[in-house]
């Protein structure tokens, strides 16, 4: 008779799970500071080969999807009944660290190592996904694998190209996958019972606070845009200040009016500027040509909508009155995303019954899960972030507090095995 699935016997084995997340951290790039392990690289690419063997091994029924998602299946007792999905993504941001990403998806291997190892089995099928580049990529399409599971990703997005000119399709084909079919081959609603991602937290709340586990609320939406600027060159030594059209000037200002308007957020808000590029870039001609990149968060719909029209306005009236023409390119927008509120009970629920302490925090960062929330419910745990600090080489968590993680995601999902629908 099969045994019986209580929180007790979910209790990963943290020693384990460290050793993997070592040997994962090992596939770094050679040349990048930090833990760099960017979408589509070598380093990428031989990682996923471990990970999939690692899936194998704990005894997952593997394969590779159209648009690279590793796809790991622990078969439940009713394999008709629609899935329990659960996973991250393996790809970091250039110096970045060794837990954003990895933590869910070597957390999620370690549950079903745990399952397979007490002999128990949920009803319904246990699916870990490893999800193809979640983070920002040179195309300006993150979340590439959970956007193509979700019926998201779009032809247009294939036809998006890096500084180089290649082409996001081509450079998918190139990395062995099919982004043809990757953009036809979304799991039909109704197919995955609920979705739960377990994530470093990536930000400061539940370490000031002391508290294990975070259970989120809702996801941030992100518009990111490009920015040029067109002025004039002109000598640097001999042109009056009051006769200039410096296009790295607006392009300045630019990014001081996207800083003020996220200071200006209701609830929560940010923006970055994490690129800026001029033209000719000598000391001694004024600049005639300049791009930015930047970023807006928020978990407030209204307040995203309004700073997106607000904030194109104010740069092309500044920049009007330096003679600088502009053109405002919005790159991709992601609607803030709700977690599903009995997905974020159970999870509390899975804590409360651990004995861990936690609360509900809302989530700044972007994740696969904002993607898979279109076609199910959806919730995310998150554990605590050493210092706060993320996509950075220092981002630490600690393996007690990611091993309380695991186990608070194997609690909740049993009892989503049970739970009807929990839309
Ligand atoms: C992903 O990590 C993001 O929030 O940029
Ligand atoms: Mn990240
Ligand atoms: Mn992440």
């Amino acid at each position: 008779m099969m045994a019986e699935i209580t929180a007790e016997s979910l209790r990963p084995n943290a020693e384990r799970l460290a050793a993997d997340l070592k040997a994962l951290a090992e596939y770094t790039d050679s040349v990048a500071p930090g833990w760099t392990r960017q979408v589509f690289s070598d380093p990428y690419r031989a990682s996923r080969q471990w990970t999939r063997h690692h899936m194998d091994e704990a005894g997952l029924e593997t394969h590779i999807d159209a648009a690279g998602n590793i796809v790991g299946v622990l078969p439940g007792r009713n394999p008709s009944l629609p899935v329990l999905m659960t996973g991250s993504h393996t790809d970091t941001v250039h110096g970045g660290g060794r837990f954003d990403g990895m933590v869910g998806v070597l957390g999620s291997i370690e549950l079903a190592r745990t399952l397979r190892e007490a002999g128990l089995q949920f009803e319904r099928d246990l699916v870990v996904v490893d999800f193809l580049g979640e983070e920002a990529n040179p195309y300006g399409i993150s979340c590439i694998g959970s956007r193509s599971i979700a019926g998201v990703l779009k032809p247009e997005h294939l036809d998006r190209t890096d500084h180089e000119g290649n082409k996001l399709g081509d450079v998918m084909t190139a990395f062995g996958l099919n982004p043809n079919q990757a953009i036809s081959q979304a799991w039909k609603p109704g197919s995955i019972h609920s979705y739960v991602e377990l994530h470093i937290e990536q930000g400061p709340l539940l370490e000031r606070r002391g508290t294990s586990i975070g259970v989120v609320t809702a996801i941030a939406g992100i518009d990111r845009l490009m920015a040029q600027f067109h002025g004039r060159p002109d000598h640097a030594g001999t042109t009056p200040m009051d006769g200039r059209q410096d296009a790295l000037l607006a392009a300045a200002s630019a990014i001081l009016t996207i800083e003020r308007e996220a200071c200006g957020a209701p609830i929560h808000g940010v923006s970055t500027t994490g690129r800026i590029e001029s033209s000719p870039g000598a000391f001694n001609i004024v600049p005639d040509d300049a791009k930015i990149w930047a970023e807006l968060r928020s978990i407030d719909p209204a307040w995203l909508g309004e700073v997106k029209m607000r904030i194109a306005q104010e740069i092309a009236e500044e920049a009007d009155k330096r003679g600088v023409h502009t053109m405002v390119e919005w790159l991709s927008d992601q609607a803030p995303v709700q977690a599903t509120k009995l997905v974020q009970d159970q999870i509390a629920q899975a804590a409360d019954a651990i004995g861990l302490s936690w609360e509900a925090v809302p989530s700044g960062a972007g994740h696969d899960a904002a993607h898979i929330a279109s076609i199910a419910p959806m919730g995310m745990i998150f554990v605590p972030s050493q210092g706060g600090r993320s996509h950075v080489p220092e981002e630490f968590t600690d393996i007690s507090d990611i091993s309380q993680g695991v186990h608070v995601l194997g609690a909740a999902l049993a009892r989503l095995d049970s739970t009807e629908n929990p839309r």
